[in-house]
C-alpha cells in the first residue's frame, strides 16, 4: 500500500519504496506541502509553523495571527489573489482561494481525456479544493508508483458556477522546497545539438526554461533536476520532473525572500488564455516526478522504467525495434525506385530488416519547397507507386517504412490551393514561414480528419510496417490562448486514432531530429529520432544529455556516412557502430558505396546488435564519463548477468598510460569474466580499479567490453 490518510482524513502520506510526500490540511482548510524526501513515517507538519515575516500579509479568516501567510507557507496548489506573491501554479482572472473539499482514494491509475496519462499498477489519490466564491474547484490527482519513487501529478479545474471564468494559468505541477543549497539542471540546446545539460546555483529571483515553439522544441526540454549542491551521479539528493507534454511549456522556479524553493511545471502561460464556461472542465496534462537519494544515476533509472512500463505503448514498447536504413542521408530527394531498390538489395545483404523512405516520395516534392499535405505518391518517381515498392522491399527481405510531415503544408501544394484557410495564421497579417512550409491547424476537426482519412488511406494500400512521423518548423501566429494547447489535443487525437488503427505499424517520432523529445510523444512514437546530427562524436553528447530522462529505447540513432553531413568529421565505423548501438540502431547511408571490408563491419554490427538489444533496451545505464567535459564518453548497461561498457576516447595522445574505466552497478563480489580476453575480475574491482582500456590510435577511437557475470 502507497497511499496513508490519517488524522480524520487531513494529512496525506503518499510512501514509495524509499520516499515520502506528505501534504495536509490546515486549520484553515488550505492543502499544505509537508515533505518531500526520505521515508519519515511521521507526519512533518511542525517544520511548517511560520512566523511574523514583514510585507507577507494574512489571509481575512487568519484574524490577527500574522504568523499564518500564504505568502511563506508551503502549499499544494498555489494561486493568484491569496496574498501568495510567488509564482502561482493556477491563475484565474479576479483570483482564486482554494479551501480543502474533499478527497478519494482510486486502486488503480486515471486516464486524462484527451491526454496522454501514465499506465499500470498505481493508487490514485485525489483531493479536491474549492473556491466557494470565485466557484472554481481544483481536484489534484497523485498516481504513487511504489517501486519507481515515481509520482504522477495533474489537475482538472471545474466550473462549478453560472458565469465564464478565464484560466490564465494550469499548471501540471506544483512543488515547494525548503531552503536550501538548491542547484537546477535544466537542458537546453539547438537544432543538431539537443538537451545539453546545464547545472546552475538558483538566484534569488524567478529562473526559467521555457517553450513558446507550440512544440516541446529543441532549445528546451520539458524536464528539470533539482539538486543538492554536491549531488553526482552515485550521491545526495536530487528531484526530477518531467511532463507527459509535447507542446509549449514553462518551468518556472522561484527562490524567495526567505530562500524557499518553488517550482510550477505545464503549460506555458504566456499563450494560454482557456474560457470555462458554466459546467466545464479543463485537464492539466501529467507531470511526474521521482527523488532518489543515491543521485542522478537512480532517479535515471526510475524515469527510464517508468517511461519503458508505463508511457510507451502497442506491442512494439517492449519489442525488439527492426535494424533500418532511412534514405534521407543516402539520397535526400535525389531517388527513384530503381535506385530506391539498388541501395535496399544492398541493405538487404547486410542484415538490415527494414527500409524507411524519407521525405520526397509524394505530390511534386523534388526539394523541401513544395508539396506538403499532398499525400499521393509520385509516380515519376515511383511507377508502381507503394504499393510496388513494398512488395519489391518485400521480395528481398525487408519491411517497409515511410515518412510524413502530417502538421505541415507548402503553399505550393494541391492542399493548400484547395483550403487555404486551414493553416494556423493571423487573422490580419500573413503568417511566419519555417523551411517555406505553414503549419495545419489540428485544433480544427476538419483537418484532423482529412489527415486521418489520407494517411489512414495510405497506411492500407502498401504493406507499410513503419512509420516517420516528422515537424520541421516551430509554429507561430496563434490567434489566441486556446489554439496552442488545441492545436496538441487535435495532434494527440490524430496519433491515438492512427496508432490504434495500425497496431502492427512502428511509430517513430521526429522532430527535425529531437524537437519534440518528450515524454507525451513517447505515449505514441516508442521511439524517436534524437537528432539531426549524426555525427558520432557529437551524438556521444546528445545521447548523453537525453538519458538523464528517456531511455536507450527510446532514441533513434543511426549510422551515417563520413566524412559526416553535419560537420565533416571523419570517425571511424567502429565508433559509428558503438555510438549508434546505445539506442535504436539505424542506418543513413548508401551501402552501396562502402567496401567490402566495411560491408563486413555493418555486417557484424547488426548481427552483435540484435544479440544484445536486450540488454541495451531492457538493462539498466549508467553514465560512466561526462563527454561534455572529458576525452572520453563511456556509458555501460547491464541486466544483472551481462555488462556492456561502450564509448569513444576522443583525441589520441602519445606517451600515456593506459586509461581506467570504473564500472558500476556490478555486485561486488561476483565475478566477471571480460569477453574479449577471457580475463576474470570480481565486481568491487571492476567498480574500484576499473577496467583498463587499450590506449587509442588514432581519433575518435570507440571501445566496447562486453562481461559475462560467472555462474
Ligand atoms: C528532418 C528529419 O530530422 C530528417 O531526418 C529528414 O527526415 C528530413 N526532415 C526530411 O525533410
Amino acid at each position: 500500500m502507497a497511499l496513508f490518510i490519517e488524522n480524520d482524513g487531513k494529512l496525506f502520506r503518499l510512501v514509495t519504496s524509499r520516499t515520502e510526500y506528505q501534504m495536509s490540511v490546515d486549520r484553515h482548510g488550505v492543502l499544505r506541502h509537508l515533505w518531500y524526501g526520505q521515508k519519515v513515517g511521521v507526519p512533518m507538519d511542525y517544520l511548517q509553523e511560520g512566523q511574523d515575516v514583514g510585507f507577507s500579509g494574512s489571509p481575512y479568516d487568519a484574524g490577527n495571527d500574522r504568523a499564518y501567510s500564504l505568502d511563506t507557507a508551503a502549499q499544494e496548489c498555489p494561486a493568484n489573489g491569496t496574498g501568495d506573491y510567488r509564482i502561482s501554479a493556477i491563475k484565474a482572472n479576479g483570483g482564486i482561494d482554494l479551501r480543502f473539499l474533499k478527497y478519494s482514494v482510486v486502486k488503480e491509475t486515471v486516464t486524462i481525456p484527451g491526454l496522454p496519462a501514465a499506465f499500470g499498477d498505481a493508487e490514485t489519490l485525489e483531493i479536491t479544493l474549492i473556491d466557494d466564491s470565485a466557484k472554481i474547484a481544483v481536484t489534484l490527482r497523485y498516481g504513487v508508483f511504489e517501486d519507481l519513487d515515481l509520482i504522477t501529478r495533474s489537475a482538472e479545474i471545474a466550473n462549478c458556477g453560472d458565469a465564464e471564468i478565464t484560466l490564465e494559468k494550469a499548471a501540471s505541477l506544483s512543488l515547494d522546497l525548503p531552503a536550501g543549497d538548491w542547484e537546477w539542471i535544466h537542458f537546453p540546446g539547438r537544432h543538431t545539438m539537443e538537451r545539453q545539460p546545464n547545472r546552475a546555483s538558483l538566484f534569488e529571483g524567478i529562473q526559467e526554461s521555457e517553450s513558446l515553439r507550440g512544440t516541446s522544441s529543441h532549445q528546451q526540454n520539458p524536464a528539470f533536476i533539482l539538486c543538492e549542491k554536491n549531488c553526482t551521479e552515485t550521491k545526495g539528493l536530487c528531484i526530477g520532473g518531467t511532463l507527459l507534454y509535447s507542446g509549449i511549456f514553462q518551468t518556472a522556479i522561484e527562490k524567495n525572500q526567505l530562500e524557499q524553493v518553488r517550482i510550477t511545471m505545464g503549460i506555458h502561460p504566456d499563450l494560454f488564455r482557456w474560457t470555462l464556461r458554466a459546467g466545464e472542465h479543463f485537464y492539466t496534462p501529467q507531470a511526474a516526478m521521482s527523488l532518489s537519494m543515491d543521485g542522478f544515476e537512480k532517479l535515471s533509472h526510475n524515469f527510464h522504467r517508468f517511461i519503458r512500463e508505463h508511457v510507451t505503448r502497442g506491442k512494439f514498447s517492449d519489442a525488439p525495434r527492426p535494424v533500418l536504413l532511412n534514405s534521407w542521408e543516402a539520397a535526400y530527394f535525389d531517388f527513384d525506385e530503381e535506385k530506391l531498390l539498388s541501395i535496399a538489395k544492398e541493405a538487404a545483404t547486410l542484415g538490415v530488416e527494414l527500409f524507411v523512405l524519407d521525405d520526397g516520395w509524394f505530390g511534386r516534392r523534388n526539394d523541401d519547397s513544395s508539396s506538403l499535405g499532398d499525400w499521393f505518391v509520385n509516380r515519376d518517381k515511383l511507377p508502381h507507386g507503394l504499393d510496388g515498392l513494398a512488395k519489391s522491399l518485400n521480395a528481398l527481405g525487408l519491411k517497409m517504412g515511410l515518412w510524413f510531415e502530417p502538421e505541415c503544408i507548402s503553399e505550393e501544394s494541391e492542399l493548400y490551393r484547395k483550403h487555404p484557410d486551414w493553416v494556423i495564421a493571423p487573422k490580419k497579417r500573413k503568417p511566419v514561414r519555417g523551411r517555406y512550409q505553414l503549419v495545419l491547424d489540428l485544433s480544427r476537426k476538419e483537418v484532423e480528419n482529412y489527415l486521418f482519412d489520407t494517411m489512414a488511406a495510405i497506411l492500407s494500400s502498401a504493406n507499410i510496417a513503419y512509420v516517420k512521423w516528422d515537424m520541421n518548423r516551430s509554429l507561430c501566429d496563434f490567434n489566441d490562448g486556446e489554439q496552442p494547447h488545441r492545436y496538441i489535443l487535435g495532434l494527440y487525437s490524430l496519433l491515438e486514432r492512427l496508432t490504434a488503427t495500425f497496431p502492427d505499424v512502428l511509430f517513430e517520432g521526429c522532430s527535425g531530429g529531437g524537437g519534440r523529445f518528450d515524454a507525451g510523444m513517447l505515449y505514441y512514437t516508442p521511439q524517436i529520432w534524437c537528432s539531426d546530427d549524426t555525427d558520432a562524436v557529437e551524438r556521444t553528447k546528445i545521447q548523453f544529455g537525453t538519458s538523464f530522462f528517456y531511455p536507450a529505447s527510446s532514441m533513434g540513432s543511426h549510422v551515417s556516412a563520413v566524412p559526416n553531413h553535419q560537420t565533416g568529421r571523419v570517425t571511424p565505423l567502429e565508433t559509428r557502430g558503438v555510438v549508434a548501438t546505445a539506442g535504436c540502431l539505424g542506418y543513413e547511408l548508401d551501402p552501396r558505396t562502402l567496401s567490402e571490408d566495411e560491408k563486413n563491419i555493418v555486417r557484424a554490427q547488426i548481427k552483435r546488435y540484435k544479440s544484445l538489444e536486450p540488454l541495451i533496451h531492457g538493462g539498466k545505464y549508467y553514465r560512466l564519463t561526462d563527454p561534455t567535459k572529458k576525452n572520453v564518453a563511456a556509458w555501460m548497461f547491464t541486466d544483472g548477468k551481462h555488462v556492456l561498457a561502450q564509448g569513444v576516447q576522443f583525441h589520441t595522445m602519445p606517451n600515456t598510460l593506459r586509461q581506467t574505466l570504473r564500472l558500476r552497478g556490478l555486485e561486488a563480489k561476483a565475478h566477471y569474466r571480460v569477453e574479449e580476453t577471457g580475463q576474470i575480475l570480481t565486481g568491487s574491482a571492476l567498480m574500484c580499479g576499473g577496467l583498463l582500456l587499450h590506449r587509442a590510435w588514432g581519433d575518435f577511437n570507440a571501445f566496447e567490453i562486453l562481461l559475462t557475470k560467472e555462474p
